[in-house]
């Protein structure tokens, strides 16, 4: 794969003297989820499935930017020192949105670079493309352009990443993909408390089980609008809980700490929300030492319970997504399944003893395609490292 990236790197950028190659998961969070911008708990991996990129410095200050996935008949090229959104730039914002952070870090880079970018993760699925873009470029740039940065240096590199989605794309988002991506080790989860960036690396014990991602393949229109309304009206349930206690943040807030005060919230609509975050937050802390113990039966009814959570309380599933839990939960081989990401479509999450996985596999497929009357696409994913460079 490196010699073949080399190649389409030298057809676009006529050879492959010095080229350096890159790479960078894309995530699936296993539980945790909406808690991140509540500085709460995740236990998010790495996939198989991401980013390759190909990079080599030039001489001048021009950067030039392609991607196979994205094909035009030239690449996408702009000065270092014009780092404004082009909305003609399309996905080469991303990259530019983090050589932008970097700027804003006082990170400048000494010349431009041509960088060639290619990806098999399944597009607009919610398996974080676009922190594995930013998380790629950060990897870039720093083996590049030899950057120190602040350590410990992959939260450093996740959070210009974020940065660069917040404050350049604006987009709202916690710090929880990129963070999977950079700080990603090989057969582990990571929990992670995103109130301090705090972690431990847990082994996910893939011998007799099989990692499933099911994409239900319904678009995710409203994803962005509807994550924007819930983190305000967690903002509004925060600012109301806070008469009785100086939280200042809802992933800070026990259930036990919660219950009293719970009935009290001016709306039943803000108390689900708060009630979403902080029982998916204990979730979260209870799937991890369930994890670490190899309890994976308890793992998975947990994995059941959030998605639950997610579709009564935070109201941020959908038929396809529920069809596809059920039909999980249903199968004897099925230890739990959620949906999985930010949600309104995208993917489920299943965790399955590897010799009914087969059969699990062909279940889901058809019952998936008998009650909603479209295929899902099903994939069976380890867990690699994360972002890094290759060669
Ligand atoms: C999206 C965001 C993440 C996180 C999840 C929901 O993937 O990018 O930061 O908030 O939704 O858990």
């Amino acid at each position: 794969m490196n010699d073949r990236l080399k190649q389409l790197f030298a057809s676009r950028f006529g050879d492959a003297a010095d080229v350096r190659v890159y790479t960078a998961p894309g995530r699936v969070n296993l539980i945790g989820e909406h808690t991140d911008c509540h500085g709460g708990y995740v236990l998010p991996c790495p996939i198989s499935f991401g980013i390759r990129g190909a990079a080599r410095m030039r001489k001048d200050s021009l950067v030039r930017l392609y991607s196979e996935n994205f094909p035009s008949p030239e690449p996408v090229a702009f000065s270092l020192e014009d780092l404004t959104y082009r909305k003609e730039h399309g996905w080469a914002n991303y990259p530019k949105g983090v050589l932008w952070a970097f700027r804003n870090h006082k990170h400048v880079p000494s010349s431009g670079f041509d960088a060639f970018f290619w990806g098999d993760l399944p597009a607009g699925a919610g398996l974080s493309s676009s922190a594995a873009l930013e998380v790629l470029t950060g990897v870039i740039l720093k083996d590049l352009f030899g950057f120190s940065l602040e350590r410990p240096e992959a939260c450093t590199l996740a959070k210009l990443g974020q940065e660069a989605e917040n404050h350049f794309m604006g987009v709202q988002s916690g710090i929880m993909d990129q963070c999977a991506i950079a700080l990603g080790t090989p057969e582990h989860a990571l929990f992670l408390d995103c109130g301090t960036l705090d972690y431990r690396q847990i082994p996910v014990p893939l011998q007799e089980h099989v990692l499933f991602i099911l994409d239900s393949r319904k678009s995710r229109e409203l994803v962005t609008s509807e994550y924007n309304r819930r983190r305000e009206e967690c903002a509004q349930a925060l600012g109301e809980l806070q008469r009785w206690g100086s939280w200042s943040a809802l992933g800070e807030i026990s259930p036990e700490e919660f219950a009293p005060h719970a009935p009290h919230l001016s709306d039943p609509l803000l108390r689900r929300r708060a009630r979403h975050v902080i029982l998916e937050n204990r979730r979260t802390l209870e799937a991890a030492e369930a994890l670490e113990t190899g309890d994976l039966k308890s793992f998975g009814k947990l994995m059941n319970r959030s998605h639950l959570s997610l579709q009564f309380d935070y109201e941020v599933s959908c038929r396809e997504l529920d069809c596809l839990a059920e039909t999980c939960w249903q199968h004897s081989a099925c230890l739990g399944a959620r949906m999985t990401g930010a949600g309104f479509g995208g993917c489920v999450v299943a965790l399955v003893q590897k010799d009914g996985a087969s059969a699990f596999e062909e279940d889901i497929r058809r019952e998936y395609a008998r009650h909603m009357e479209r295929e899902c696409r099903i994939y069976r994913v380890s867990i690699p490292g994360g972002a890094r460079r290759l060669s």
